[in-house]
């Protein structure tokens, strides 16, 4: 490296380096195989474009995202834990109101979600964001099917009020494959790993003052829990489904407990 290089720069090429030489070391890589991996990287590039990040489904498969996002946010205990955000998510989901409907396809079993966003010492906050998507009973999200699903199917931002609360009725959350057309998938199949994610409700919360909580919750009987192929699931994340005779087949109580900004990492 050259002089007045920036150190973090440094720091982060030279172990990159050392690694990337270590792991050629350590399985005494062939030629063959190398072809192999800038045959495969490349297509994993090609493959991208403004719809489709198939590198970032990559860091997902190969547990990458999760541990990046594990050593930036380590949060004290009692709060809620962060799990990978995911492809799906877009900007500017409608404001509902508390107790709104976001299944707008009327398919599939719903569910009420409904809990509290709380600070460390179990204070209600105020002015949060509860911004949440799901995939339909189909196993789709809306943007994978702007040809057949009704634009914002299953999206909406829910903001509380002085008691906290949030509540909206969507569906129960179904398992799905993530997409898996790509070198991605290639990569999936040659490893024995089905492409599937267990049932799960994404939460992006936000509020003044706090970190952001980009997390999901997990049904607890899926299949795929213990297999999730991108390794998303944590205990402390999987919540009560409880089925319900009233205005949902389905109801799911769970509390977001956020940490302030200056505590966190
Ligand atoms: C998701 O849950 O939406 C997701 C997360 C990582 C990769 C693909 C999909
Ligand atoms: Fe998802």
């Amino acid at each position: 490296m050259g002089e007045n290089i920036n150190p973090r720069l440094a720091e982060v090429m030279s172990a990159l380096v050392r690694h990337l030489h270590g792991f050629a070391k350590e399985v005494q890589l062939t030629q063959d195989e190398w072809d192999l991996a800038i045959a495969f990287l490349t297509r994993t590039g090609q493959i991208c474009s403004e719809e489709r990040q198939e590198f970032i489904l990559l860091s997902d498969t190969l547990g990458f995202s999760m541990l990046v996002d594990a050593i930036n946010n380590r949060r004290p205990s009692g709060a809620t834990e962060n799990t990978v955000f995911g492809p799906f998510h877009v900007d500017g989901a409608p404001v509902r109101q508390m107790g709104d409907c976001i299944s707008l396809d009327g398919k599939g079993d719903s569910c009420l979600f409904e809990g509290r966003v709380l600070d460390l010492h179990g204070e209600p906050i105020e002015n949060a964001c509860v911004d949440v998507w799901s995939d339909n009973s189909e196993g789709f999200y809306d943007v994978q099917q702007p040809d057949i699903q009704p634009k914002w199917n299953n999206r909406g931002r829910f903001v509380t009020g002085t008691d906290g609360v949030y509540r909206f009725i969507g569906i129960k959350p179904v398992s799905y494959p993530i997409p898996d057309d790509g070198p991605v998938g290639q990569m999936l199949g040659h490893l024995g790993r089905h492409p599937y994610r267990p049932a799960h409700m994404h939460f992006l919360v936000t509020a003044p003052g706090f970190k952001k909580i980009v997390t999901h919750t997990f049904v607890g009987d899926d299949p795929y829990l213990a297999s999730d192929t991108v390794f998303g699931v944590k205990e402390t994340l999987i919540a009560p489904f409880e089925h319900v005779r009233g205005e949902t087949e389905w109801r799911s109580p769970f509390d977001f407990v956020m940490v302030p900004e200056e505590r966190s990492s």
